[in-house]
């Protein structure tokens, strides 16, 4: 059955499984790969994109579930020469070392200062720590959130 939903600011109608998990939607049906698999069952963040405005793991929702809602996912967020500023503070902290994690890891900064523009370490810690990292890189992750949240207040 055709379902239509808006990612990155543009309508799209795909004609795949109300079950497809929004994941796959997103990587085999509109070829958005920046989304990654890891896990499948909601314990890693990799596939981490904003439904509606929140950070959801991409990998349990079907599609269904996103039938009419707004999808972001890290192409939406910025692009190559006009890099959204947690991208750019991302960059400038040189946090990524594999990458396999960090568009799921970006999604959820993202999400988190949306709501909470000036988060405390405790705050950062709570908000990522369902975004594992294989490499360790945790530690730049949370310098970056920093940073972004000084941009974002234009210090
Ligand atoms: S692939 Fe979705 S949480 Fe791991
Ligand atoms: S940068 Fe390698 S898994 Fe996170």
């Amino acid at each position: 059955m055709a379902t239509t939903l808006t990612v990155n600011g543009q309508s799209q109608t795909v004609d795949l499984p109300d079950d497809m998990p929004l994941l796959w939607v997103l990587r085999e049906g509109l070829n958005l790969t920046g989304t990654k698999f890891g896990c499948g069952i909601a314990s890693c963040g990799a596939c981490t994109v904003h439904l509606n405005g929140e950070a959801v793991r991409s990998c349990q929702i079907p599609l269904s579930d996103a039938a009419g809602a707004e999808v972001v996912t890290i192409e939406g967020l910025g692009t190559p020469t006009a890099l959204h500023v947690v991208q750019s503070a991302w960059v400038a902290a040189q946090v990524a070392q594999c990458g396999y994690c960090q568009s799921g890891q970006i999604m959820q900064a993202t999400a988190l200062l949306a709501v909470t523009p000036d988060p405390t370490d405790a705050e950062i810690d709570t908000a990522m720590e369902g975004n594992l990292c294989r490499c360790g890189t945790y530690p730049r992750i949370r310098a970056a959130v920093k940073d972004a949240a000084l941009r974002l207040k234009g210090v």
